[in-house]
C-alpha cells in the first residue's frame, strides 16, 4: 500500500517507518515524504533513502491555512498515497484535511492518550506524577489527538527522571510502535500484541 509521511522536523519516526518498509513482507511502501518545513532534517533522511521528498512551506500562505492544506492534499493525491502517517507534523489540521483523509490518516503522539494531548507531554506527565507514560498511535479526526486509538506502548516513569530522560524512553517505544501499528492497520491479520510494552488494539 502506498503511504505518505508528513513531518516538520527531525524525522526519527519517519526513519523508523522507512526502515520498516524496507522489509519485503511489510504491507506499506513510502510513496512520498512531505514537509511544511523545507529545512526539516526528516526530508534529508528520505532523500538519502532514495524516496521522493518535498516541502510545501506554510509561510508564504500566511494565515490562509486552507490554501496550504489544499496544496498539501493535492501533493498527497498526486503521490498515489492511500494512507498518510503524520510523523512529527507540527501543524494543526483543519477539517478539510481530516475529512479528506478520514480513516486513512494516522498520528503518533508522545503520551498515553487521552492523557496529555497537545504539547510538552513529558513535562506534564512528570508534573502530574504519573508512574506509567508512553505513546499512542491513533487515527486522525477533527479534534487534536482525539481519534480512535490503534495502539499504545507504555514505559515506566523512574525516580529522578527529567523530561529529556522520559522523552528518550518514550521515543524508543514510538519507533517500535509506529511500524507495528501501521502494519496492523493495513493488514488486519497481524497479531494484536507483538512486544512486551506494546499493545495494539484490534
Ligand atoms: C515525536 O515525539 C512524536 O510523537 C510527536 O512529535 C515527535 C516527532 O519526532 N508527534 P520525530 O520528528 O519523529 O523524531
Amino acid at each position: 500500500t502506498p503511504v505518505a509521511l508528513l513531518l516538520s522536523g527531525r524525522g526519527s519516526n519517519a526513519t523508523a517507518l522507512i526502515h520498516a518498509c524496507e522489509a519485503p513482507d511489510f504491507p506499506a511502501r513510502i510513496c512520498l515524504v512531505l514537509s511544511n518545513n523545507p529545512q526539516a532534517p526528516g526530508l534529508d533522511v528520505a532523500r538519502k533513502a532514495g524516496l521522493p521528498a518535498k516541502a510545501i512551506d506554510h509561510r508564504p500562505f500566511g494565515k490562509d491555512r486552507a490554501a496550504h492544506e489544499q496544496a498539501i492534499h493535492a501533493c498527497l493525491e498526486e503521490s498515489g498515497a492511500q494512507a498518510v502517517c503524520l510523523a512529527g507534523y507540527m501543524r494543526l489540521l483543519t477539517p478539510f484535511l481530516t475529512t479528506a483523509w478520514a480513516g486513512r490518516m494516522l498520528n503518533i503522539h508522545p503520551s498515553l492518550l487521552p492523557s496529555f494531548p497537545g504539547l510538552h507531554t513529558h513535562e506534564r506527565a512528570l508534573e502530574a506524577g504519573v508512574r506509567i507514560h508512553g505513546c499512542t498511535v491513533h487515527l486522525v479526526t477533527e479534534g487534536m489527538d482525539e481519534g480512535p486509538i490503534l495502539g499504545q506502548a507504555a514505559v515506566p516513569v523512574l525516580p529522578g527522571d527529567m523530561p529529556d530522560d522520559l522523552a528518550a524512553r518514550v521515543l524508543h517505544e514510538e519507533h517500535q510502535l509506529y511500524p507495528l501499528a501501521l502494519r496492523r492497520f493495513l493488514d488486519k491479520g497481524a497479531p494484536s500484541c507483538q512486544a512486551q510494552s506494546v499493545l495494539l488494539v484490534a
